[in-house]
């Protein structure tokens, strides 16, 4: 068959292999439905069913156990909110003893020993590895805009980062970002980046069909120029109230939010357009990834103090902040907002959005192929690492957790299981208290709208829905203690 008409078909696992029936094809790569292109045919088109199965059939999974359903209270799937049944494994992987049992009790035992133990588990079976030799991004500023936001003049930049894509021509990556920081300052300034939630082409709602949803309303993400409520200055104000800058990172533009993206984007870049191994990273690591060249760029704009950079992001890219704030340890501070599954939440609760959410075609992408294993064959409880570990390997780094209120009106409700997320937070406390710093100080979850924000491991529910907004205001008072501003501005 020509390369046109096979760019013309639409995929469905069935037409695969009758079409790669008697093809050379069909010899070439396990699984047997496993196309294979070259620089010239372009990108394996799979779409995220297609690819999706094509990895359970690689990890040789018959079947996967259903997400619980997020909107459906009568359905036989429905979500978990009962406390009484949302510890089937209460025991916690032990973040301080090594694997062969030793126990870790020094700093450095954790840094040379422990760490790499964890990243280890992380990489191959939860997130995926990045690859050893991604390509090289070269910065273009696109533009620049003078403006004022709130009562303080900026300078924006546009910048495109371009991966180096001369291994596969075929895949083009562009990398979208803006930086802002006040056109006064008379030096470089911290920075808090965001992922930025962007609705388009392989944004959120591409590619999501078939997956179960629960309370995450598109509206009040907290985006720019929102502020409390839509009252009150927005956090790009607030943030350069205190004399820092701002920059926001298009996710999308690194790599896809669907399975059918994971053949483009960087990781269908650095794989030549073929499907992923099953340690390969998944979006989340990609995004975080794309964060820290980000970052790279920042290190040589003399508008950055690099040394003091934040992330932030919300919901999957909180997810990703997360990520990002775990894997780089050059990101300052993490302002860390309704993650949930997949983020700060333990995947061993059975409360709101599941293991086997993230497992499903809509989002296994995030994740390494390697996870799809807990959704079926295994379970949560066999997870080597759980998010708590995630959580301490921002140790000693400043990590803010945030969320809205599980319930109340116009709560963000529980899916994303904030009790989890709290005690992951609590279980990533004697990492922080290891390194000399101050964990939550408590295990008691504290109501709405109290702060934990006495040590570098914090934590805070407002009493709104799903976005950071209403928390931005304890973020930066928290914050202030660790991210100094520029110590002077130019008259
Ligand atoms: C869904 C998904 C969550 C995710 C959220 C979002 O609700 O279940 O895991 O965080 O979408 O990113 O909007």
């Amino acid at each position: 068959m020509s390369t046109a008409v096979m760019r013309c078909v639409r995929w469905s696992p069935g037409l695969v292999l009758i079409l790669l029936a008697g093809s050379s094809w069909s010899r070439s790569a396990e699984p047997a439905n496993s196309p294979k292109t070259n620089a010239a045919t372009g990108p394996v088109p799979w779409t995220a069913q297609e690819d999706h199965r094509r990895m359970m059939d690689l990890l040789q999974i018959t079947s996967l156990r259903r997400g619980a359903e997020g909107s459906n209270r009568q359905s036989p799937y429905a979500a978990n909110y009962d406390e009484a049944k949302a510890n089937p494994y209460p025991h916690l992987p032990d973040l301080l003893v090594l694997k062969n049992g030793q126990e870790v009790t020094t700093a450095p035992m954790w840094w040379d020993r422990r760490r790499p133990e964890i990243v280890e588990d992380f990489d191959r079976e939860v997130y995926g590895r990045v690859p050893k030799d991604t390509p090289k991004i070269t910065w273009d500023v696109t533009g620049t805009t003078r403006e004022t936001v709130g009562e303080v003049p900026v300078i924006t930049k546009q910048l495109a980062g371009h991966v180096d894509n001369s291994s596969y021509p075929a895949i083009t990556v562009d990398i979208r970002l803006t930086l802002t920081t006040p056109a006064q300052a008379a030096g470089p300034v911290p920075v808090m980046m965001e992922f930025g939630f962007l609705f388009g082409p392989g944004g959120p709602g591409a590619g999501r069909g078939g997956m179960s949803k629960g309370g995450t309303p598109p509206a009040g993400r907290g985006g720019p120029g929102k502020g409390l409520g839509g009252t009150g200055p927005g956090w790009q104000q607030q943030v350069l109230a205190k004399g820092w800058g701002y920059a926001i990172l298009a996710p999308t533009s690194i790599q896809a939010d669907n399975g059918a993206g994971l053949t483009q984007g960087i990781i269908g870049l650095v794989n030549k357009g073929q499907p992923r191994k099953p340690d390969d990273w998944g979006a989340l690591r990609a995004w975080a990834w794309g964060a820290s060249r980000a970052l790279d760029y920042f290190e040589t704009d003399k508008d950055v103090d690099a040394r003091q950079v934040g992330i932030e992001g919300l919901s999957r890219y909180g997810k990703a902040a997360l990520v990002a704030m775990a894997y780089d340890q050059r990101f300052a501070i993490g302002f860390i907002g309704s993650s949930g599954a997949g983020g700060a939440k333990l995947h061993r609760r059975t409360f709101g959005e599941l293991v086997e959410n993230l497992t499903g075609s809509g989002e296994y992408h995030w994740m390494a192929g390697n996870f799809l294993k807990y959704g079926g064959p295994l379970n949560a409880g066999d997870l080597p690492v759980d998010a708590h570990e995630l959580i301490a390997l921002c140790a000693p780094r400043p990590t803010f957790i945030s969320y809205g209120a599980s319930s109340g009106p116009g709560a963000e409700g529980g899916w994303v299981d904030q009790k989890g997320s709290f005690l992951a937070a609590v279980a990533a406390g004697p990492v922080y208290r290891l390194l000399g710093k101050k964990d939550l100080g408590t295990t008691d979850l504290p109501p709405v709208e109290t702060g934990l924000i006495e040590g570098e491991l914090a934590w805070r529910q407002h009493s709104g829905g799903h976005t950071t907004g209403p928390n931005w205001p304890t973020f930066l008072t928290w914050a202030e203690r660790y991210i100094k501003p520029a110590p002077a501005t130019k008259s």
